[in-house]
């Protein structure tokens, strides 16, 4: 299965893909595991951060095994906020990229994510590019606050539409209430679920909601109706990753087997992903 056609199958169907980010290859296994239990096609994302820690041929390698062993899995190049480093990840036999111009003025966001879906078109290989409109933060960190301007303009369905009718992505990542991170004490705030609806409709390609961890789960089966059909999680599954390590060095301080530590913290980690991909979907 190529992501053209699982994202045409989550589109017949109704449903979201989750995009789970990792750090190393113990989360990336966890996270294959779930996909191949629950028969559902899944994306690995590696941010800037996280592919210079795990390598990015390391992991199209790791990626590329799974494929040969049957598991629909496809790797995306998280928030890529230069061009280089997004076509680097194309040749490098990424799935997908996705080019993060969101903190730009519009005309250069657009004239950047076009350069990176030419190149795309360039390789000879079905690379989907995907573009974002409006800045929803940067961290899929615990937050004491809402990182300042994010969220503050919403994306609205004329710049949808023009957006996506300038660069030709595949995908459109928008602010419709979503927010990157956790706040630590409050409650994440709600999306605009009408906005959703009518910015996919104006988009006329798939939707990607960022920065999931924290959103409400009826708010996620509303907007995946409205269109939305990827979804993006990743501090929940940092946060559910250390729980696990944590607990198991606290029960045994002696302990150094990390896959004995680290089984743990993917124990957790599987725990969070299993009901997301379950929630998404429709199951
Ligand atoms: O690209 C990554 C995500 O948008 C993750 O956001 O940390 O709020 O789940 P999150
Ligand atoms: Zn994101």
């Amino acid at each position: 299965m190529t992501i053209k056609e699982a994202l045409q199958e989550a589109g017949a169907k109704g449903y979201a893909l989750g995009h789970f980010n990792v750090s190393d290859s113990t989360q990336l296994n966890a996270i294959a595991e779930v996909s191949r239990e629950l028969s559902l096609p899944v994306l690995i994302g590696v941010s800037e951060g996280e592919r210079k820690f795990l390598g990015m041929h390391a992991v199209a390698a790791i990626i590329n095994a799974l494929k040969k062993e049957g598991v629909s899995i496809f790797l995306n190049a998280d928030h890529t906020h230069d061009v280089e480093g997004a076509k680097a990840c194309i040749d490098a036999g990424f799935d997908s990229v996705m080019f993060d111009g969101s903190k730009l003025p519009i005309e250069e966001n657009i004239q950047k994510t076009r350069e990176v879906v030419a190149y795309a078109q360039q390789s000879g290989r079905e690379v989907f590019v995907e573009g974002e409109l409006g800045y929803i933060g940067s961290s899929s960190a615990l937050l004491d606050e809402i990182p300042e301007g994010a969220g503050l303009q919403m994306t609205t369905p004329e710049e949808a539409a023009r957006f996506v009718r300038e660069t030709g992505v595949s995908m459109l990542a928008p602010s419709v209430g979503n927010i990157h991170g956790m706040l630590k004490n409050a409650p994440e705030p709600r999306l605009d679920i009408p906005r959703v609806g009518l910015v996919a409709e104006a988009a006329g390609v798939p939707l990607v909601l960022h920065g999931g961890s924290g959103t409400a789960d009826d708010d996620f089966v509303a907007a995946i109706k409205q269109g939305v059909r990827i979804v993006h999680i990743n501090t929940e599954i940092r946060v559910a990753y250390r729980k696990g390590i944590q607990a198991a060095l606290t029960e045994n301080p002696d302990e150094v087997a990390p896959y004995k530590y680290l089984g743990r913290g993917a124990d957790e980690l599987k725990s969070v992903v299993r009901a997301r991909m379950s929630l998404f979907a429709g199951k």
